[in-house]
């Protein structure tokens, strides 16, 4: 029987083996169980690469004037960074660390933009001092800090809310009035004065980002629609929020279906003269992650529950957003059983995917989860003592461990008994 195994949710550089086993860009997956151990996160470093410069390709050679800037919260690590900037792209940072990432990265600061909605005095002065492309202004209280830390002009945006209601889980929808991000539309002019009265903020443009795992594109272009309501700016961020396939019914806009739509309404609405700035984060790099897991134990009982050594610790989307998965149990045949896979976090919660069909589990076996590449590892957490899993890079046959598994001395090193 074929194994229920979608490769079209894997990595570019993924397929099985002439001996049957599951291989990302020339590893098989079971050695790298072997060495790096479980759970760990794989990346297709190539088709990384590919995807940061198909997304810059698709937009410059549409609107020469734009640049990729990949939202690094999707997976902020120098690495993951470096690689993407070899692509082509710049970043967007919400925060210190991930700046820091970006330094260390040895990513242009003049293609690294700095978002927050609570920024501190720290990233702002880091920001300053490092000449970043722009600084996001999200609220008045950035302004203030702003001005009061610049001794020399900065190039800012404000961030507006284009007042739309995202079709994805509330919890992704950032486009609205009432949204925590952004100045709501009724505010926005009383704010563009408020920036302009300080000598030392140099107001460029604005910028919108609609949410996250977005499949529509016609929200993108709506929002371009509701930012050419306002004062017209030389720039236009248009954030992120391109949606991804996670299991096999999914299906989701190409990037060049999605850049084509989005420059097609600047060009309508915006004109063909301004600067634009893309934000994707999990369509860049969603696709190109796997990670993989052992079978620790499996309960039949009132259902089949087929438990992982990993969970809620290493993958937080499905009890933060309810997001389907479509795990596999990798490298033999067998009878399908239909089970629930879970984790090992003391949550009912911790469960990955229900009435899933799996081949034949036992202890043991490896069951690789696709399209893991974003805000899996960002949301990484210690759960009941679980280990941070390691990053391990693939490329035609050779791996690189991008960042090693956390330790028990590194998770108790804090603690001042
Ligand atoms: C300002 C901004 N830009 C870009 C992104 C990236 O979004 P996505 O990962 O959905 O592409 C986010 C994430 O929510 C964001 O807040």
């Amino acid at each position: 029987m074929t194994p229920p195994l979608d490769l079209s949710l894997y990595p570019p550089h993924t397929h099985i083996d002439h001996e049957g086993f599951l291989t990302l860009a020339g590893c098989r997956v079971a050695d790298l169980a072997s060495q790096f151990g479980t759970p760990s996160y794989l990346v297709d470093a190539a088709g990384l690469r590919a995807r940061a410069q198909e997304f810059q390709d698709a937009l410059t050679s549409r609107h020469p004037h734009g640049r990729v800037l990949f939202a690094s919260k999707s997976f902020p690590t120098p690495s993951v960074m470096a690689l993407v900037a070899e692509g082509g792209c710049g970043l967007d940072v919400a925060g210190l660390g991930e700046l820091l990432a970006a330094e260390r990265a040895g990513v242009d600061p003049g293609n690294i933009v700095l978002h927050g909605n609570a920024k501190s005095d720290a990233e702002i002065a880091k920001a300053i001092e490092m000449r970043l492309r722009y600084i996001v202004v999200d609220n008045l209280d950035d302004v203030v800090r702003i001005s009061r830390m610049a001794s020399e002009p900065v190039p800012v945006l404000l961030r507006v809310s284009p007042g739309i209601q995202a079709e994805t889980d509330a919890k992704m929808a950032t486009g609205h009035d009432a949204s925590k991000f952004g100045i709501p539309s009724h505010q926005v002019d009383d704010a563009i004065r408020r920036i302009r009265s300080e000598p030392l903020l140099d107001l460029r443009g604005l910028h919108a980002h609609v949410g996250s795992q977005i499949l529509n594109v016609e929200q993108f272009e709506q929002a371009v629609a509701a930012l050419a309501r306002l004062e017209r700016f030389d720039v236009y961020d248009l954030g992120g929020g391109l949606g991804i396939r996670y299991v096999s019914s999914d299906t989701a806009p190409s990037v060049e279906e999605y850049v084509d739509r989005l420059v097609g309404a600047v060009h309508r609405h915006l004109g063909t003269d301004v600067e634009v700035l893309l934000e994707p984060g999990r369509s860049m790099v969603g696709p190109n992650g796997v990670t993989v897991y052992r079978v620790v134990t499996v309960k039949r009982g009132v259902r089949t529950h087929v438990a992982v050594d990993g969970g809620m610790a290493d993958n937080l989307e499905v009890a933060l957003y309810g997001q389907p998965f479509e795990p596999s149990i990798i490298d033999k045949a067998g009878r399908i059983e239909v089970c629930d896979v879970v984790g090992r976090q003391c949550e009912s919660g911790d469960t990955f995917v229900t009435d899933h069909a799996l081949v034949d589990p036992q202890v043991g076996d490896l069951l690789v989860i696709p399209a893991t590449g974003a805000y899996t590892f960002t949301l990484s957490n210690n759960y009941n003592g679980a280990l941070r899993p390691p990053v391990v890079f693939c490329e035609d046959g050779r791996t690189h461990l991008a960042v090693r598994r956390e330790t028990y001395e590194e998770l108790l090193g804090r603690d001042q008994l």
